[in-house]
């Protein structure tokens, strides 16, 4: 009833017919209510009653067992008061930025271990890489995906120097051996065809979700179930706060990972990308691709497998954005905004490990090197 008719109302009728037509309604749905909580007490019996079938995946993915969350306490959400101020927390398409504070971990452990999730994460430790796997999996014991399952992959060519770790429950380490390319660039570059390709013929069998990131890295901080999204990505810490024209994305028309000046959102790190694993199969198969069309017009994208992976978030943007909390380089100091260091890179000896990026010719060139080196 549109408001103005029902301030014309006579008031004594209008309230004997609300009177009725209150008291129609309470003897309604007192029946029907009754009925279908017990019809529905009814469906619940029947389901727990139905025999488990062996496969876990079946029983803990249909939506008819599933038990709602357990009574938990915390704050209430102010509608006014949003826990930041000082930082974007959603994109323009509505895509989350996550942050310290802007979100309730407990809340989301509860519906990750509801849906039984199961993470991968991908590194690649190709020849003197390896000699990060020790750190990565070990901080990542201490801080990633605490109490849920997780399957570490890490592609290399040196298997016999991956040495034992001892995992917590619900964790393994699963080693893909694949070749090694002589450049630097061609091995980053290549990450995404195999990616894509285990991710076809593995990967969806054993994990929902996949991360993607570099190896010289170690986790400083938690890092959880806040990241999942559909299609992830992360902000570049050297330029979380530059400018369009400022971003080092692929500017030669002639790349298929061709960005004009006039478009782009954020710029992001090529190190650090996730999603589902149909999510990331997709991302892969799009990068892997226009690599290979660059490659046909011998034509090589600025910043590697980082640009294909710009432009394809251009236009397939992420579902969900992580804060440089996720991606951080010590050398850059520790700004307010930034509440935790949950992922740093791991500083290299340049001479021994080969600096991917040799740069070192161009002292100049220096300061973006680091940031580039994730
Ligand atoms: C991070 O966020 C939590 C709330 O989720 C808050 O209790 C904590 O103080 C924050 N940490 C910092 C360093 O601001
Ligand atoms: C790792 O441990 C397993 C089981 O304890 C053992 O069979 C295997 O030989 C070990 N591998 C290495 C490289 O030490
Ligand atoms: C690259 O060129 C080769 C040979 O001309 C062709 O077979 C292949 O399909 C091309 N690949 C792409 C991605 O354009
Ligand atoms: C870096 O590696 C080189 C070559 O292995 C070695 O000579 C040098 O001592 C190392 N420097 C540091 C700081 O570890």
């Amino acid at each position: 009833m549109p408001l103005d008719k029902y301030t014309d109302c006579n008031r004594k009728k209008c309230f004997l017919s609300m009177l009725f037509i209150t008291a129609v309604f309470i003897i309604a749905f007192g029946w029907y209510g009754n009925k279908s909580i017990r019809s529905h007490y009814e469906s619940l019996l029947r389901c727990s009653q139905k025999p488990s079938i062996a496969t876990e995946d079946i029983s803990t993915r249909d939506p008819l067992t599933v038990v709602a969350i357990g009574r938990m306490l915390y704050d209430k959400p102010q509608t006014f008061k949003p826990p930041r101020s000082d930082v974007l927390m959603v994109t323009p398409w509505l895509a989350p930025i996550i942050w310290n504070g802007s979100y309730n971990i407990d809340i989301l452990n509860a519906q990750f271990h509801q849906r039984n999730v199961r993470v991968g994460i991908t590194v690649f430790a190709i020849k003197k890489y390896t000699v990060f796997i020790k750190t990565f999996i070990e901080t990542a014991e201490q801080f990633f995906m605490v109490g849920h399952k997780v399957n570490y992959y890490v592609f290399t060519d040196r298997a016999n120097e991956i040495s034992n770790f001892t995992l917590s429950e619900g964790r393994q380490l699963v080693i893909l051996d694949v070749p090694s390319y002589k450049q630097w660039q061609e091995v980053s570059m290549r990450r995404m065809e195999m990616i894509r390709d285990y991710a076809y013929q593995r990967f969806y069998k054993e994990v929902d979700y996949l991360v993607c990131v570099d190896v010289d890295m170690r986790f400083n901080d938690f890092v959880g179930v806040e990241i999942l999204s559909d299609v992830f990505g992360t902000l570049h810490p050297g330029f979380h706060n530059a400018q369009r024209g400022a971003f080092t994305y692929e500017r030669r028309q002639q790349s298929t990972a061709y960005i004009p000046r006039d478009e782009g959102d954020f710029y992001y790190a090529g190190g650090y990308f996730g999603g589902t694993v149909e999510e990331v199969y997709k991302l892969t198969n799009f990068c892997h691709n226009a690599m290979m069309t660059d490659k046909n017009n011998s034509i090589e994208a600025v910043w590697h497998d980082e640009s294909y992976l710009n432009k394809y978030f251009l236009y397939h943007k992420p579902t969900k954005i992580l804060s440089p909390e996720y991606l951080w380089v010590n050398s850059m100091g520790v700004p307010q905004f930034l509440k935790r260091r949950r992922f740093l890179a791991v500083p290299k000896n340049h001479s021994a490990i080969r600096n991917k990026r040799a740069l070192q010719k161009n002292p100049g060139y220096q300061k973006v090197e680091i940031l580039k080196l994730l």
